[in-house]
């Protein structure tokens, strides 16, 4: 219970992203916290007080000018009896009153008059988002000491437009609350990590490719782990459909060929972390236009290439992190094989899993991973890919400064 005994003023405003809140107070009630919720007038037209009010088991508070509401708690205590002030979603419009101090609803005249930390979770139109007044508020409101989580890149649930604009996960904002009220230990501060993340595709024409399965969801949950404990972290995304995580620079590639350029470019570094699951193959010379069938002719075979090998050339680098960790996808003789890539790619620790379709891996929320390093051989359980990734986090912490 991380948050056991905090008490949260959640304020929601207006935008489609108010339906994230309600899950964001499950996961802020699941773990200890109490929430007290502030809903302006446009949030309540996209979420219920009555939802809101049955899942944060809290009176909801919607009315700067309610005499009941004014005598029971009033906007003044309202903003002081917190441990921290969370506005999620944050509209353009909400951020414009808090950076010009105006204060005629309930949202507005709470963040006014608090004295607390406060935390904003940013929800909007891309366009919005990259407009000049919002610009220019985002800038006072972080001198201003607002602290801000996201928004992030990916498509708008309204629009289907993508930008940078999406309300941060309740996950993520979970994470940048509890950054804010019990500072984690940041064992990694200072250090460069560099991790790659889902599959590559390899060109065959202008519209075919030869892909796998890989999803990302394990690299890039290891690439916010690491930022979590503090390390600068450059993540080399191949082509997946989850969005950037946190905190992360990401660096979006294609191919294999790129993929290596990018995490070259990203030395010297002290962790490598290569989970993508790189195409082993590339097709020698893809056509420039799309290849057409030749009716009453077989298709022309597909003369393949091997791919330079990411995980090897850094394990041999001139410029070697200190820390360098690999996957092993395998689908038979899982340990075998895991410790055979352990010497072949120069790796200090390779992770290796099973990923017979039967397992579920490859793709889903959840991973089961022997860790094994040249001290020996130890099964986790069955996790999700988040614990897989805060647990290699804290086992990469405890090597580096036990050989620093
Ligand atoms: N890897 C890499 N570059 C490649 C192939 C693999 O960096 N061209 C890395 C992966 O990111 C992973 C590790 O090597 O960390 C093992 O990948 P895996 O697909 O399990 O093995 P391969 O080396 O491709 O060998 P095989 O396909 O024969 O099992």
């Amino acid at each position: 219970m991380e948050l056991q005994g905090k008490r949260i003023l959640l304020i929601i405003s207006g935008g489609i992203a108010a339906y994230k809140s309600l899950d964001l107070i499950r996961r802020l009630r699941e773990r200890g916290a109490t929430v007290r919720p502030v809903m302006s007038r446009a949030a309540q037209e996209f979420v219920t007080p009555l939802a809101v009010g049955a899942l944060s088991a809290s009176h909801v508070y919607t009315d700067l000018f309610s005499r009941e509401d004014e005598q029971d708690v009033g906007h003044i205590r309202l903003a002081r009896e917190c441990d921290l002030v969370l506005v999620a979603p944050a509209t353009a419009d909400l951020m414009a009153k808090m950076a010009h101090g105006l204060a005629d609803d309930l949202p507005s005249a709470v963040l006014l008059a608090t004295d607390r930390p406060v935390l904003i979770a940013p929800a909007m139109n891309p366009v919005m988002w990259n407009a000049a007044p919002t610009r220019r508020n985002v800038e006072t409101l972080k001198a201003d000491s607002i602290s801000m989580i996201g928004p992030m890149k990916g498509e708008m649930a309204e629009s289907g437009e993508a930008g940078t604009g999406r309300m941060a996960e309740p996950l993520e904002i979970v994470a940048a609350v509890l950054d804010l009220l019990s500072p984690q230990d940041k064992p990694l501060a200072g250090k460069r990590a560099i991790v790659t993340s889902g599959p590559t595709h390899e060109p065959i024409d202008p519209v075919r490719y030869i892909a796998n399965r890989s999803s990302g969801k394990q690299g890039h949950a290891i690439a916010a782990a690491l930022a979590r404990l503090g390390a600068d972290v450059t993540l080399v995304s191949g082509p997946v459909t989850i969005p950037d995580p946190a905190g992360v620079a990401v660096n979006h590639v294609e191919t294999a060929d790129q993929m290596l350029s990018a995490v070259l470019s990203g030395l010297p570094a002290d962790i490598a972390v290569m989970v993508a699951a790189v195409a082993d193959w590339r097709v020698v010379s893809s056509a420039g236009q799309k290849i057409k069938k030749q009716p009453g002719e077989p298709p022309a075979p597909l003369q393949l290439a091997e791919n330079p090998d990411i995980l090897k050339t850094i394990g041999h680098h001139a410029n070697r992190p200190g820390l360098v960790i690999g996957f092993a996808a395998e689908t038979q003789d899982v340990e075998t094989n895991g410790r055979r890539k352990l010497e072949a790619k120069g790796a200090d620790i390779i992770v290796a899993n099973d990923v017979s379709p039967a397992t579920g891996i490859m793709g889903g929320d959840r991973n089961r991973v022997k860790v094994i390093s040249r001290s020996g051989i130890e099964q986790w359980p069955d996790l999700s890919k988040d614990e897989v990734a805060a647990r290699l986090a804290a086992l990469i912490a405890e090597r580096l400064s036990s050989t620093a």
